[in-house]
């Protein structure tokens, strides 16, 4: 019995990160071909692959859309814990990043799974939320972290319950309880509001695991 939590230093994440990441050649590749390929480094960290894996599992997830998919490195470890009918919308703004994603998506044997959606995603959700043929069981959100609120607002009509929301960076780089933060205050800013929002959501039960930069998870009520 604890009545306060162990702070997660180095030693202890690299433990994690040693037993619980899904990351494994594949994904170790398409970093490395991105980095060459000039796409910023800026993917979920690996212990976060086999945590999203084991929510998606959890919830019996078949249904997936990821607002922010870079190089496709979360999108590619979600879509593995789906069943082989599942489908990850992958939402991206950049156009060659989409095109790097569904090359790798088709070298994963995922292309069934993974739809990309190119552009910014509150423009091209209408579109895409017509696609559903069931309500979404999970989404994460992994972009511009301005939205994030918007995001949660936009989505939670077409998540059903039970669904999860997630999303990353909810630490704000460890900076988010920070009333002047050092760097990007407005960045700091949204995604303190965005943590306030989804704890105190009517229609949600919300929690925040410190792994990576922070993990925000909302089930649905
Ligand atoms: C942190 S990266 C995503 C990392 C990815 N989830 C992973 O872990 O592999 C953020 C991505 O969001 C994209 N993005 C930014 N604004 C966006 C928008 N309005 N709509 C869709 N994607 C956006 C960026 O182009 C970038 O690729």
């Amino acid at each position: 019995m604890s009545t306060t939590s162990t702070p997660l230093t180095p030693n202890l994440n690299s433990f994690i990160r040693k037993n619980f990441s899904a990351e494994d050649d594949f994904l170790r590749q398409l970093l490395l071909e991105a980095k060459e390929l000039n796409i910023p480094e800026i993917s979920i960290a690996p212990e976060q692959t086999g945590f999203l894996q084991v929510l998606l599992r959890a919830v019996n997830a078949r249904n997936v859309l990821e607002i922010g998919s870079l190089a496709g490195y979360s999108a590619i470890s979600m879509a593995r814990a789906l069943p082989p009918d599942g489908t990850l919308y992958a939402c991206e703004l950049d156009p060659r990043f989409c095109d790097f994603i569904r090359n790798k998506a088709e070298q994963a044997n995922l292309a069934n799974v993974i739809k990309v959606v190119e552009g910014p995603a509150l423009i091209t959700y209408p579109a895409t939320r017509k696609l559903f043929t069931e309500p979404l069981d999970v989404v994460f959100i992994d972009a511009d972290k301005l939205n994030y609120t918007r995001y949660l607002e936009m989505v939670l009509p077409d998540l059903r319950k039970g669904g999860l929301v997630i999303a990353d960076n909810a630490l704000a780089w460890g900076l988010v309880a920070d009333e002047n933060p050092i760097s990007e205050p407005q960045n700091v800013i949204a995604l303190r509001t965005f943590n306030e929002r989804l704890s105190s959501h009517p229609e949600l039960q919300a929690t925040l695991v410190p792994l990576g930069d922070g993990m925000a998870i909302g089930v649905k009520l």
